[in-house]
């Protein structure tokens, strides 16, 4: 976690808190494991708070390597994400405590199937961790603005995972998530010359033969025994969800519970780490 001077284009006053710690939140898993929705739910619990998706990092269409027999392959782990350019944003983010003005995402262009979370349930988390937020702020004289990182390779790249101050993995069975990517029309994609997107369909088999077994590969270093569907982690500190196990309220309760917990360590024990 980074504690970060506002930065000098935000307006401030002396009343106002100088300094701000920025908690990264990592959302990963599969395609169609359930990483958007749920991070949705926590950008409206989580009092200051927005959403990164890693889908807005993919290298323009054109770079991208062609499979011999099912097109472009946007789903292996090294040639999938632009890292540099998602390495030097999240650092950037740490930095500034706000998505930077430049940035534009495409993930509004997607479908997106709503899956509720009970009134009640949002409430009670929204009052507790509001509680809890006031009072760190209170007694660090930090502001606290909260970053959810969706993406489907979110620990593969070492410097990325350094970024996160809280690490989530949502599990979901193969079969599950072959039926959901299936109901899916496509992806708009992250094209960099046309602002309103490309839109991409898997092509029959992409699936099985691609995303699937790109998605086992880029996650077997994460659990034990190279184990990606039944392993328990080896990443430190990850918090594994085995979604279809659980409700939405369930989910939600678990992440929130991690997130109290993240707001409540004291920052010099987590990193030490301070930019001024
Ligand atoms: N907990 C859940 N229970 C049942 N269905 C769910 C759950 N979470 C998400 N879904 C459904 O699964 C589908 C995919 O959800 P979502 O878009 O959130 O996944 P994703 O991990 O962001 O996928 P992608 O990486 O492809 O963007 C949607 O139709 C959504 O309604
Ligand atoms: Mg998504």
């Amino acid at each position: 976690m980074t504690l970060t001077d506002l930065s000098p284009s935000t307006p401030h006053t002396s009343e106002q808190i100088q300094k701000t710690r920025v908690i990264l939140v990592g959302i990963g898993g599969a395609t169609c494991s359930g990483k958007t929705t749920l991070a949705k739910h926590l950008r409206n619990i989580l009092p200051d708070s927005f959403i990164i998706h890693q889908d807005d990092f993919a290298p323009p269409e054109a770079t991208l390597p062609i499979h011999p027999t099912l097109g472009q392959d946007w789903d292996t782990a090294p040639t999938a994400i632009a890292w540099p350019r998602l390495r030097t944003f999240l650092h950037t983010v740490k930095r500034i405590a706000r998505i930077p003005d430049d940035h534009s995402s495409h993930d509004h262009l997607n479908e997106q199937k709503p899956v509720p979370l009970t009134d009640s349930v949002a409430e009670r988390w929204t009052t507790e961790i509001t509680r809890v937020q006031k009072e760190v702020e209170a007694a660090s004289g930090t502001r606290v603005v909260w970053g959810l990182v969706d993406g489907f390779l979110l620990y593969w790249d070492q410097e990325v995972v350094d970024t996160f101050d809280a690490k989530v993995f949502l599990r979901v069975p193969c079969d599950v998530l072959k039926e959901r990517r299936k109901k899916r029309s496509g992806y708009a994609t992250a094209e960099q010359m046309n602002t309103e997107g490309a839109f991409w369909k898997d092509p029959p088999d992409y699936f099985e033969q691609l995303v699937y077994p790109a998605y086992v590969d880029a996650h077997r270093s994460i659990f034990i025994n190279g184990d990606v569907e039944q392993g328990s982690p080896l990443l430190p500190n990850l918090v594994l969800i085995e979604s279809l196990e659980l409700s939405m309220n369930d989910i939600v309760e678990r992440c929130c519970e991690e997130l109290i917990a993240v707001l409540r360590k004291p920052v010099a024990t987590v990193t030490g780490e301070v930019q001024c």
